[in-house]
């Protein structure tokens, strides 16, 4: 059994939040301050596979818990997901004691990755796709890569404004860019996904995981997965198929309509890849793009590297999302930035 590795579960838990969350979320910096200080904590994180040793994992097993009703958690996770949680640190004091009390909770857990699935992206990829089908295509086809629970399948369901209007499903993005969204969308005629591990909302139990990897003092983001929870089953139909991108792209396009443009789109998804697969995956969606009536919006961190797409590093240091966009007939080219979760969007002028 090699030797648990603690120092670094402790940097790990330390540099969990961005300076700039521990304001917005006193709950979760006082309990990342007790957890790296706390022996347990760190050898739970320790334990954990090298590729999903991230604290974030361990803060969604006990919030997990906390959905799942227990006693102690429930109340205190209620609260802050609601904005009323009044002494955080005597609550993540609490959430501390539980876990020692019943290390389960968090060991029995471990299993499982972080996985969230981000409608905010939602308002980029209307803004994209409108600029994309503008007196062109009236219908288009989508295959979203790593499209985890498929929210952002149904892309043109929710409502985008600059301005919070009180509906949970409306996005707010300030969007820079000339693109008129008062024009209708496309019609979507196909909609597929692809995932090595997709999440259904329908389940209970991947609900409450993407409900669990949310952090609790966003109320917001949790209004509107409960919004869309609540919505889905009225909006449009859509395929996830199971497996890795480069596997299952052939077969999504398989079910997409010939006649009208498919749009594929990955959003915060390349960064997964290997080396090997995102090499692959670009010249084929480069090939397909050139050969055939097939777009690629891709919308990555700019650590996601792509064969002759520059990055500029002041959006870099902003911790921006570089879109780039491949028209159909055209090689993949900058399109903009956007903000991680879609609550802005600029394009660039000067290509
Ligand atoms: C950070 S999530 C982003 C999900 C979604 N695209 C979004 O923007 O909210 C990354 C997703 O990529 C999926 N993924 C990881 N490796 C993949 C691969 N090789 N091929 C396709 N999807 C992959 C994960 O299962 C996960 O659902």
């Amino acid at each position: 059994m090699p030797e648990l590795d603690l120092d670094d579960a402790r940097k790990r838990y330390h540099f969990a939040l961005a300076p700039e969350d521990y304001e917005r979320l006193p709950f979760y910096s006082a309990l990342l301050a007790l957890l790296e200080d706390d022996s347990l904590a760190l050898e739970l994180l320790a334990r954990v596979r090298v590729e999903q040793r991230n604290p974030m994992l361990i803060l969604a097993a006990l919030h997990l818990a906390a959905l799942h009703g227990h006693e102690e958690l429930g109340p205190i996770y209620w609260s802050a997901r609601h904005g009323q949680l009044e002494d955080p640190d005597g609550a993540s004091r609490v959430v501390l004691e539980v876990m020692h009390r019943s290390p389960e909770l968090v060991g029995g857990e471990l299993w499982r990755s972080t996985q969230t699935n981000e409608p905010g992206r939602s308002a980029v990829l209307q803004a994209v796709i409108g600029d994309l089908a503008l007196g062109s295509a009236s219908s288009i086809n989508v295959i979203d890569v790593g499209t985890s629970a498929g929210i952002n399948l149904c892309f043109d369901q929710f409502p985008v404004h600059e301005r919070d209007d009180g509906n949970p499903l409306t996005l707010v993005c300030e969007d820079l860019t000339p693109i008129d969204r008062s024009k209708a969308l496309p019609r979507v005629l196909a909609r597929v996904g692809i995932d090595p591990n997709p999440l259904d909302l329908e389940r209970i139990d991947d609900r409450l995981w993407l409900k669990a990897c949310l952090w609790p003092e966003e109320s917001r983001r949790h209004e509107r997965f409960d919004a869309i929870v609540a919505a889905r089953a009225s909006w449009p139909a859509a395929t996830v198929l199971t497996g890795r991108a480069t596997e299952r792209l052939d077969d999504a396009f398989e079910l997409t309509d010939p006649t009208a443009m498919t749009v594929v789109m990955n959003t915060w998804v390349a960064f997964y890849f290997s080396d090997e697969e995102r090499s692959d995956y670009f010249d084929k969606l480069s090939r397909r793009c050139l050969e055939e009536n097939v777009a690629w919006i891709s919308v990555e961190s700019p650590l996601t590297k792509w064969p002759g797409i520059e990055v500029d590093d002041a959006a870099r240091h902003r911790g921006a999302s570089q879109i780039v966009l491949t028209r159909p007939g055209s090689s993949p080219r900058r399109w903009g930035w956007c903000h991680a979760h879609g609550r802005w969007l600029e394009q660039i002028t000067t290509p």
